[in-house]
């Protein structure tokens, strides 16, 4: 490879990394008459996780519908890599939506389908060989430890491990945009940091930019403190650090009413002086309707 070849794909590189995954700029949206985002302007660079925080309600769903092209604003603009979304017709759309992956809210797994076929299902439509498809769905179920489970029904599965296939399923075609829509909602802590600690390596090891919906501080307390390494055997560990660790590649964006409140990190979210933010954080925060532990 010649000098000025590398050195106009490092520069290249360099450019890329620096446009936003996910851009919002001056976003409103009302479903009809009833108004719920406001002037909504954020971004998720490359690598990073933007925690989306915010009571029931709040208009978390609605971001990742404008995201997926599956809604479209009222007012402003919507940016995936660094193209416009606002305004594009369906068959572009899809091409952007190939580009992400997502978990939604409600895990829509078949429920007449054994795990495998789930994880499959994309694949299979695309008609790729079955030997590729069964190469990429191990390998999916490998990562999300399910791959023993490929030949069970989903209602023969415990909810948190609903939630993995969901997710496997998601990571199909190797997206580098994952959205997460309360991928720990009703989970036990254990189980719920199984799910964290997925998003975590997908942010540590396969630089994806990722969108994660919750109103649980125990989802960012974690996301936000833990990493994913690689050891010398190429064995992955998750680790924790006890005390907050300022992780660069996470942020929060938190919302009340339809508007942006904060956007920054765990660190300065704690520090925040509104009382809304203070509450949410100590779990007092009524509109979550989540609210068993925390509260002085
Ligand atoms: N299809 C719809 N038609 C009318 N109103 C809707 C529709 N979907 C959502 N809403 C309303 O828009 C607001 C925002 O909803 P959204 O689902 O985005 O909130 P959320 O933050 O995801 O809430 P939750 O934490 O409960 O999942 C809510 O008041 C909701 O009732
Ligand atoms: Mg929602």
């Amino acid at each position: 490879m010649s000098e000025a070849f590398k050195s106009t794909s490092v520069e290249d590189a360099t450019k890329k990394r620096l446009v936003p995954a996910v851009e919002f700029r001056n976003v409103h949206f009302a479903y009809e008459e009833k108004k719920v985002l406001y002037d909504i302007s954020f971004k998720v660079a490359r690598g990073e996780i933007k925690i989306v925080l915010s009571g029931s309600g709040g208009g978390k769903s609605t971001i990742l519908k404008l995201i997926l092209g599956l809604l479209k604003p009222d007012k402003g603009q919507i940016f995936i890599d660094g193209e416009e979304i606002t305004e594009m017709d369906e068959t572009d759309m899809q091409h952007v939506r190939d580009k992400i992956g997502m978990v939604f809210q409600e895990g829509a797994l078949f429920d007449s389908l054994p795990v495998y076929d789930n994880v499959a299902y994309r694949l299979h439509e695309q008609g790729l060989p079955e030997d590729d498809v069964k190469r990429e769905v191990r390998l999916l179920l490998r990562f999300v430890g399910l791959e023993k489970e490929m030949d069970k029904l989903p209602n023969e599965l415990s909810g948190g491990m609903q939630k993995r296939v969901s997710i496997a399923r998601a990571l199909v075609g190797d997206p580098k945009i994952v959205l997460f829509d309360e991928p720990t909602a009703s989970l036990d802590p254990p189980t719920a940091a199984t799910i964290c600690e997925l998003v975590v390596k997908l942010r540590d090891l396969e630089d994806v930019s990722s969108i994660l919906v919750t109103h649980e501080m125990d989802v960012v307390k974690y996301v936000t403190t833990a990493y994913a390494v690689v050891g010398e055997k190429g064995d992955v560990t998750v680790k924790e650090e006890g005390d907050r660790l300022c992780l660069t590649n996470t942020s929060i964006l938190m919302l009340r009413d339809g508007r942006v409140i904060f956007d920054g990190t765990e660190e300065e979210l704690v520090k925040a002086e509104d009382p809304y933010i203070q509450e949410f954080i100590r779990g007092t925060e009524v509109e979550a309707g989540n609210n068993e532990e925390g509260a002085a």
